[in-house]
């Protein structure tokens, strides 16, 4: 691997910063840039990077894929407006799920995602903008796994040989690419970012996408959808890493008003962890496991099981596709 990671204990942040915003105002020269905003921690990093070194010549985009969870959009446009900082919705939820459909192989799916994130979605924005560079938060514990053939981050393309400007049209830029998180949200930190965001617990490029176990449509996201947004609510205090719900692709026998109801499974996850590298499951209350269990039958249309993990990664990882 030819990047060079900076350890939290090394890194000076207002250096960082300094070389950063410079490095990316030298590359982009009196050019525009596209910028893909997820919301996440890496991606709002380099947003207001990029943002300091180019102003208004900065173009930030949040994609709609379809795939966001509960009010996602519209939350992320709105901290960042209050940062002073523009962000364009693009609605290409069709895009994705034409993308995804029929699609049940984690590796297939990641690589549609991200055809149809850079070709289809920036790739038309780009050439619309005349930008020659796309910015976004690859950070390097992505770098890491993707080369080292556990997961294929879908923001990896150079290190798996893949040309951007000969393959998409556009140069992409990575200027956390040295960082694990915990640098990350130093970072963030540093650059005025609100802790709303710059402790956000992460979340995978690929978004709900990667809490679906088979074949990914718009109403099993819209499931896992409302069970994520359970698991939030309920764990949001509990000081975790990272909390999460995954669809099951196998439905089992349930019970509801006393009849059979061959329903739906979510398994919750919540994680202990520095760096996602390796992580713990959290040793959460035997009481609030219950409480999900209850909300989530509940609340979320078909779902008559509820598990929790209980295994490290490794083995276990820590998303489940
Ligand atoms: P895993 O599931 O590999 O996740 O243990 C490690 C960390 O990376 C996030 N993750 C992803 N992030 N694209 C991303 O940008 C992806 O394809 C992806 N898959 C997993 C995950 O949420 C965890 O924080």
């Amino acid at each position: 691997m030819n990047i060079r990671e900076i350890e939290l204990k090394d890194l000076n942040a207002e250096k960082f910063i300094n070389e950063k915003v410079k490095n990316i105002a030298s590359a982009v020269e009196s050019g525009l840039a596209v910028n893909a905003l997820s919301g996440g921690v890496d991606s709002s990093v380099v947003t207001m990077l990029a943002h300091r070194a180019l102003g208004n010549r900065l173009k930030s985009y949040f994609v709609d894929s379809g795939l966001m969870r509960h009010e996602e959009p519209r939350q992320i446009v709105s901290w960042f407006k209050d940062l002073g900082v523009p962000v364009a919705i693009v609605n290409a939820q069709d895009e994705f799920f034409t993308a995804l459909k029929g699609r049940t192989d984690p590796e297939e799916k990641r690589e549609a995602i991200t055809h149809a994130f850079y070709k289809v979605v920036f790739g038309k924005l780009v050439k619309e903008s005349k930008a020659r560079f796309l910015l976004q938060g690859t950070n390097y514990t992505d770098v890491e796994e993707t080369v080292a053939g556990i997961k294929r981050q879908h923001n990896i393309l150079e290190q798996l040989g893949i040309d951007p400007e000969e393959r998409y049209g556009y140069r992409v830029l990575e200027p956390v690419i040295e960082l694990r998180k915990p640098a990350v949200r130093v970072i963030g930190r540093a650059l005025g970012l609100p802790a709303a965001i710059y402790s956000r617990p992460p979340f995978p490029g690929p978004a709900l996408s990667a809490r679906v176990i088979g074949e990914v449509t718009r109403e099993r996201i819209a499931t896992v959808r409302q069970a994520t947004r359970i698991v939030e609510e309920e764990l949001s205090t509990s000081g975790a890493f990272q909390y999460l719900a995954i669809l099951h692709e196998d439905r089992v026998t349930g019970i509801r008003n006393g009849r059979r109801d061959f329903g739906l499974q979510i398994e919750v996850r919540c994680w202990e962890s520095e760096d996602a590298v390796i992580a713990t499951p959290t040793r959460l209350p035997f009481e609030k496991l219950e409480c999900l269990a209850a909300r989530i039958t509940s609340e979320v249309p078909d779902v008559v099981s509820v598990t929790y993990n209980i295994t490290a990664k490794p083995t276990s990882t820590i998303e489940a596709v």
